[in-house]
């Protein structure tokens, strides 16, 4: 099969979130099971020149906004199997910031989708598949559908749409829309286009992909329900039949305790030691008290009320009774920032906390830390937790999307588990497990061991969710 994924952000390209991770290694596992694969980005300031001065200039042609034409070059760079494609004009992604400014994202996005499908007929590009990602790429199903489908180029070409976040939905208003992609009115009603007043990119995805997937299967759940639906719970309930959740997994090639080369000392589920080596390098290096035997807890995350902050805020002084150390890695909202800033100085050599993106330091955090603190409000798939269980880290979670699909908490009836979890979005549930995992960790050091070996030996790789995505695939194509 032919396979083109679509996305606005993918490593080692650009990232800011999961979505990135996602897509840097879905793809190439696709293309090593014998798919021809394509993946097409933004060509953003930020990509680094090694990968720009290895481009090769695909060809360039105009793209029609409303009354604008607007320059779109398309390079591409062969790698790992996959071509990577990447939409150029640099008004529109010369920029400093990939998203969340600028206040024109429905014109950057409407005309990345319109440039995609415009290059696809003129680089003589037919995928069977076109695989969207998220609000940015939503528009491409529905512009497919409406304005493209009586091309018999585009007639054999079906489209999947994957949710990683239903909270961001590029809501926008109707005429700024029209304006750009030119649709007529009738477009904008409840059952397409428009959501309460406003043009929807996400949900263009929703109602015009072939099939709808999302990162695991209780996200793809709780969707459907007013909780967790973001507004969109209905349509997702009519489109059931083309709703599929599939687990993510993660790159087990760069989470390797056993061959990181960011961590103090490689390890591996039948020799701890290197572990302890880790703890130790840690704490020296966060500046706190070094000492082996008090749990040392992380939390790395963005910090946003998805991630349950707002919980770790209420307790944050029962948590810091308890004799257990904290770290934090992430960025985000400011009064999260005071409230860590804060804890730093109410607990020296206890607390610390770290205000930016860090890659190789989160490397040594998984590593280093005993226990990992994830208490999200929603999560549709999340990946730290699986990179804290391969780390033998421990995972405290709230047993929502993908947490609860990938942490089983630890039973004393019958022994099984690999993590400790609670239900309720409540501060003193999350209090009230912690203290359950501090108390195992203390003194009952053998079932913690446990449940650190039970996590480092689970299989969190692609290639179960890579086959199942291929399924779908094939299940399309031949229809
Ligand atoms: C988003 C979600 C996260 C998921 C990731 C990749 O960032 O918030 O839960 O793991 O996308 O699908």
């Amino acid at each position: 099969m032919k396979i083109l994924f679509a996305a606005s952000e993918c490593v080692p390209f650009c990232k800011t979130g999961g979505l990135a991770d996602v897509v840097g290694a879905l793809a190439p596992m696709i293309a090593a099971n014998g798919h021809e694969v394509g993946v097409i980005l933004p060509l953003y300031s930020a990509i680094e020149e090694k990968y720009v001065s290895r481009m090769k200039h695909e060809t360039d042609f105009e793209v029609e906004l409303g009354w604008r034409r607007q320059y779109c070059g398309v390079e591409s760079l062969r790698m790992d199997g996959v071509t990577w494609y990447f939409i150029d004009n640099k008004y529109y992604f010369g920029r400093s910031y990939m998203y969340g400014m600028g206040g024109d994202e429905y014109e950057r996005f409407g005309f990345f989708c319109r440039a995609v499908l415009n290059a696809l007929q003129i680089l003589n590009l037919q995928p069977d598949i076109i695989h969207c990602n998220d609000w940015q790429t939503g528009m491409i199903p529905a512009l497919l559908q409406i304005q493209y489908r009586h091309l018999p180029f585009y007639q054999p070409i079906r489209t999947v749409f994957t949710i990683h976040n239903l909270q961001y939905q590029g809501i926008f208003s109707i005429p700024q829309v029209q304006d750009v992609l030119g649709l007529g009115d009738s477009l904008f009603t409840a059952d397409k286009l428009e959501c309460c007043g406003n043009a929807n990119y996400m949900k263009a995805g929703l109602v015009y992909a072939d099939e709808i997937t999302t990162v695991s299967p209780s996200y793809a759940e709780e969707i459907k329900t007013a909780y967790y639906g973001e507004g969109m719970d209905g349509l997702l309930r009519a489109r059931q039949e083309h709703l599929t959740g599939i687990i993510n997994g993660i790159d087990t090639q760069i989470w390797d305790p056993a061959h990181d080369r960011h961590i103090a000392k490689p390890y591996a589920e039948n020799s701890l030691k290197g572990k302890a080596a880790c703890k130790a390098a840690l704490q020296k290096e966060l500046g706190l008290e070094e000492r082996p035997g008090t749990p040392l807890m992380v939390m790395i995350s963005r910090l946003s009320s998805q991630k349950g902050v707002d919980l770790v805020d209420r307790v944050l002084t029962e948590i810091m009774e308890e004799d257990v150390q904290f770290a934090v890695l992430g960025m985000g909202e400011a009064r999260y920032v005071d409230l860590f800033s804060w804890a730093e100085q109410r607990y020296p050599g206890r607390f610390s906390a770290h205000f930016r993106m860090d890659e190789a330091l989160s490397h040594r955090m998984y590593a280093g830390a005993d226990l990992f603190l994830m208490p999200s409000r929603f999560e549709p798939c999340g990946l730290s937790q699986m990179i804290a269980l391969r780390y033998g880290t421990v995972p405290i979670v709230r047993e929502t999307g993908g947490l609860r699909d990938t942490v089983l908490s630890y039973n004393e009836a019958n022994g099984a588990g690999n993590g400790f979890s609670f239900f309720n979005y409540n501060a003193h549930d999350m209090l009230f497990t912690i203290r359950r995992a501090l108390n195992y960790y203390g003194r009952e050091p053998e079932i913690f061991r446990r449940l650190v070996a039970r996590g480092m030996s689970g299989d969190y790789s692609w290639n179960h969710s890579a086959r199942v995505y291929q399924d779908l695939y094939l299940s399309l194509k031949e229809k």
